[in-house]
């Protein structure tokens, strides 16, 4: 089976995750926000390109049952909820409501996704957890592509690394069957350079100066605490959802 990581949704030709299982990184901040949302109970969460669709969106809803949530250009959006920083979606927040998100990159890479088998979001707050789904699609010989949000159409340290870590464990898992491209190849190389120092990554990233120059440093620190989140956030249907015992794969 192949382990392709794409650096940017940019790179994506047409059919070109046709029956793959999908993992989506942005772990600055969107991936990471959605484990935490779902973590912490909320029912779904629906990744819309723009505010104007998720308000569009939300009036579906009953208005107790639904919250708005994003950013622009990192801070949070006027009338909405919530920003984008994963610490605020706490149960108390979110549990229960069904959360419409968007943001600039991360759920644009989600919501341009034709084909693919099953799509998951990954980030390394539910590292452990999605590898380890991801792990069976690879023992069972289906195709798995890595795409990474990346900053609007360019590359991103925070998720090629991320990325990287995805790769190397499904290559321990399944070492003699996995063929990377040179991409998956970058990334583990990226990943075993900075080993568990994820902070560092951060530190390192333009995306990770800039969140810390806008006061979001706690955000940084959150998004680095791996495994803390452990669930399988999953695409499907227009929502987001938490892979469970009912929709195991
Ligand atoms: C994005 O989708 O570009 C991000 O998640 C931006 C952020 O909130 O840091």
């Amino acid at each position: 089976m192949r382990l392709r990581v794409f650096l940017s949704p940019i790179e994506l030709s047409p059919g070109a995750v046709l029956g793959h299982v999908v993992a989506v990184i942005d772990v600055l901040r969107a991936s990471t926000t959605i484990a935490t949302a779902l973590a912490n109970g909320a029912r779904s969460v629906v990744p819309l390109e723009s505010a104007d669709l998720a308000i569009i969106h939300s009036r579906q809803f009953d208005r107790s049952e639904v919250m708005l949530a994003g950013e622009q250009k990192l801070q949070a959006i006027a009338g909405f909820e919530l920003g984008n920083s994963p610490a605020s979606f706490t149960s108390e927040a979110v549990s229960g409501k069904t959360i419409m998100l968007t943001t600039t990159n991360g759920t644009r890479a989600l919501t341009g996704l034709i084909g693919a088998r099953d799509i998951v979001i990954a980030s390394y707050v539910n590292h452990e957890a999605v590898a380890a789904m991801l792990g069976t699609a690879v023992r069972s010989n289906t195709d798995v592509a890595i795409v990474c949000a990346g900053d609007e159409g360019h590359f991103s340290l925070e998720d090629a690394a991320c990325a990287g870590r995805y790769v190397r464990s499904l290559s321990q898992r399944s070492p003699k069957s996995v063929v990377l491209n040179d991409a998956a190849c970058a990334c583990e190389i990226i990943d075993r350079e900075y080993g568990d120092n994820i902070a560092k990554i951060f530190g390192d990233s333009s995306h990770g100066k800039a969140l810390v120059e806008a006061g979001f440093g706690d955000d940084i620190e959150f998004c680095a605490e791996l495994d803390s989140q452990p669930v399988v956030p999953i695409y499907q249907d227009r929502q987001i959802t938490r892979l469970g015992p009912d929709r195991e794969r």
